[in-house]
C-alpha cells in the first residue's frame, strides 16, 4: 500500500518573478505551468506576481490569454482548476522590453517600483548572448537590489571562454550568491534521491568504490528529434546540450564524497572535486573513448521520422552530433580504473534515463555449474519514466531438488511506494530560488570546470576531423557505441527498456 505523502507545501515569501523570454517555448511549456502548479499547491504567497518580458508588443491581457492556453495544454486535466487558474492568471503582467536597446526598461522599472517586500527574481529564459545585455539593462534601470536574484538557463556559453565571458558580465552586476544557474536534471526527484540513497543508508557507502564497483553506466535516451529547435541544436550538438551539463551532474552525484551537510556550499564543493578529477579526454583518446553519431531516417514508436539532416533549420551536410557515447574516468582514490560509460542521444528507441551501478563478481563460487550462471549485483536507478531503484540480487529458485540460482530484483517503485504525482523539476527549482536555496544550482566554478573538460573533447573531434557516425533513428546509436563498451568485455544495460511511448 502506498505511504501517504506528507509534502505539505511550506509557506514561502511573496515574489516578483520577471521572466525574460516570457513568450518563448520554455516559459510557456515549463515555467508558467510549474508556477501555476505551485500556486495550486498553496505555495505562492498572496501578492506574488509574474511579469512576462519579451520584445513583442503585447497587452497584459493578451499575455494572460497565451499563458492560459499554455497551462491548459501542458498541465494534466485533473490538475486544472478553473478558480485556481483564474487566481494564477490574475498574478500575471507583461512588459515589452528590447534587451539590446533602451526600450521598455523604464516601464519595467515602473512595475517593480515600490515593491520592496516580495523577493525580486529575474529569470533569463533567453539566448545566453542576451544574459550580459539584460543584466546591464537591469542595473541601468536601477532594478538590482542587494537581495535580487537572477536565474540563468543553460547553456551557459558554448565553450570555456564564452562561459567565462558570460559569468564575468553577469558577475559584474550580481554577486555569485545572487546567481542561480539552472540544470533542471538536479531538480528531478530521482536525481535528488541519489543523495538519500547514498547518504541516508549505511548499506551502500562501504561498497561505493573501486574495490566493489566494476563500472557505472549512465544513459539518457530520448525519442524526440530536435523539436523545432534546429537552429539552436545545430550550433550545439549532444555534447554541449546534454553531456556538459546534465550527464556530468549525474556523474558528480554518483561519484562525489559525502558532503559535510546539505547546507549551502557543501554539496557543490564535493561536485566540483569530481569535475576537477575527470581524466581529460584529449586528441589521443578520442577514438578509444568517444563516439559521436547522427541519426538517419528511421522509425520511432512505430512512426517514420526524417533524418537529422532533413529536419527544419538544419543546414545541408551538418556535422553536428545527435548522439554521444563516452568512456569517462574519475582520477581519484575512490574511483581509480572504474569506467563510467555515458551515452545520450535523440531518436533512440525509448525515452529513458537511468544509472546502472555494476558491482564486481563474487571472488569464488561454491555453486556447481548446474546451479545456473552467477551474475554480479547491479543497482539500477531509473530517473525517468517509472522512477524506481532496483537492486538485482542472486536468489535461489524456489522448489525442491538441486540448487538453482537466478537474479531477481528488489524493486522500489516510487509510484507504488509513494503514490501521487511528483512535481516537475522546474516546480522545485523555481521555488528554491524564492527560498534562497542554491544547493541544486550550478556554481560558476562548476560550470567552468565542466566546460574545461568537455572542451578538450570538442577540440579533439575538431583536430581529428571526426565526423558523426550514422545510426538509424529508433536504434541505440552507431555500432561504434556498442563496440566502445564491448571491447572492455561489458555490455550496455538494455534488459528493462520501457516501450517508446513518446
Ligand atoms: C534540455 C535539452 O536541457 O534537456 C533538450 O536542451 C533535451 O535537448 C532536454 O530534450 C531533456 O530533458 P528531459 O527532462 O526531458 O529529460
Amino acid at each position: 500500500m502506498p505511504h501517504t505523502r506528507t509534502a505539505a507545501a511550506a509557506p514561502l515569501p511573496a515574489f516578483d518573478y520577471t521572466v525574460f523570454g516570457g513568450t518563448g517555448d520554455l516559459a510557456l511549456r515549463k515555467l508558467l505551468p510549474a508556477l501555476y502548479l505551485r500556486d495550486r499547491a498553496g505555495q505562492v504567497a498572496a501578492g506574488s506576481r509574474i511579469i512576462g518580458v519579451s520584445r513583442s508588443a503585447l497587452a497584459p491581457s493578451d499575455y494572460r490569454a497565451r499563458a492560459d492556453a499554455a497551462i491548459r495544454r501542458h498541465v494534466a486535466p485533473d490538475e486544472l482548476d478553473e478558480g485556481l487558474l483564474d487566481r494564477f492568471l490574475a498574478r500575471l503582467d507583461y512588459v515589452p522590453v528590447d534587451a539590446t536597446t533602451d526600450s521598455g526598461w523604464g516601464e519595467l522599472a515602473g512595475r517593480l517600483e515600490g515593491r520592496d517586500g516580495p523577493v525580486r527574481i529575474f529569470y533569463l529564459a533567453t539566448s545566453p548572448s542576451l544574459f550580459g545585455p539584460i543584466c546591464d539593462g537591469l542595473r541601468a534601470a536601477g532594478l538590482v537590489t542587494p537581495d535580487a536574484r537572477v536565474v540563468l538557463e543553460k547553456p551557459i556559453g558554448r565553450d570555456l571562454d564564452s562561459a567565462r565571458e558570460i559569468n564575468e558580465r553577469v558577475g559584474a552586476v550580481f554577486a555569485e550568491p545572487q546567481i542561480y544557474r539552472i540544470d533542471h536534471y538536479l531538480g528531478k526527484e530521482t536525481v535528488q534521491n541519489l543523495l538519500a540513497l547514498r547518504f541516508a543508508n549505511s548499506l551502500f557507502e562501504p561498497l561505493w568504490n573501486a574495490n566493489h564497483i566494476d563500472h557505472v553506466q549512465i544513459t539518457v535516451a530520448e525519442t524526440v528529434g530536435v523539436e523545432g529547435r534546429g537552429d539552436y541544436y545545430d550550433h550545439s550538438g549532444a555534447l554541449r546540450d546534454m553531456v556538459q551539463n546534465h550527464l556530468l551532474q549525474l556523474v558528480c552525484l554518483v561519484g562525489m564524497e559525502c558532503p559535510i551537510s546539505l547546507a549551502q556550499e557543501s554539496v557543490r564543493d564535493e561536485k566540483l572535486k569530481v569535475l576537477r578529477s575527470l581524466k581529460p579526454i584529449g586528441e589521443d583518446e578520442i577514438t578509444s573513448c568517444t563516439v559521436r553519431g547522427q541519426y538517419r531516417a528511421g522509425a520511432v514508436a512505430g512512426g517514420a521520422v526524417p533524418a537529422y539532416a532533413d529536419e527544419a533549420g538544419i543546414p545541408a551536410g551538418s556535422g553536428t552530433e545527435t548522439f554521444v557515447a563516452l568512456k569517462v574516468e574519475i582520477d581519484n582514490w575512490r574511483w581509480a580504473r572504474v569506467p563510467f560509460y555515458l551515452r545520450t542521444g535523440k531518436r533512440l528507441p525509448a525515452k529513458m534515463s537511468e544509472i546502472v551501478i555494476q558491482f564486481r563478481p563474487i571472488p569464488h563460487s561454491i555453486f556447481p555449474q548446474s546451479a545456473g550462471e552467477l551474475q554480479a549485483n547491479r543497482l539500477i536507478v531509473r530517473l525517468q519514466p517509472d522512477e524506481s531503484i532496483r537492486l538485482h540480487l542472486m536468489t535461489k529458485e524456489p522448489g525442491p531438488g538441486g540448487m538453482r540460482v537466478r537474479p531477481a530484483p528488489l524493486n522500489l517503485s516510487f509510484a507504488e511506494t509513494f503514490g501521487g504525482r511528483f512535481p516537475d523539476a522546474y516546480e522545485r527549482l523555481l521555488m528554491d530560488v524564492v527560498r534562497g536555496n542554491p544547493t541544486l544550482f550550478m556554481r560558476r566554478d562548476e560550470v567552468e570546470a565542466a566546460w574545461q573538460w568537455a572542451e578538450a573533447i570538442l577540440d579533439g573531434w575538431k583536430a581529428r576531423h571526426d565526423l558523426p557516425k550514422p545510426y538509424i533513428a529508433g536504434t541505440w546509436g552507431p555500432s561504434q557505441a556498442i563496440a566502445l563498451i564491448e571491447r572492455d568485455g561489458r555490455t550496455w544495460h538494455e534488459d528493462e527498456i520501457p516501450n517508446a511511448a513518446f
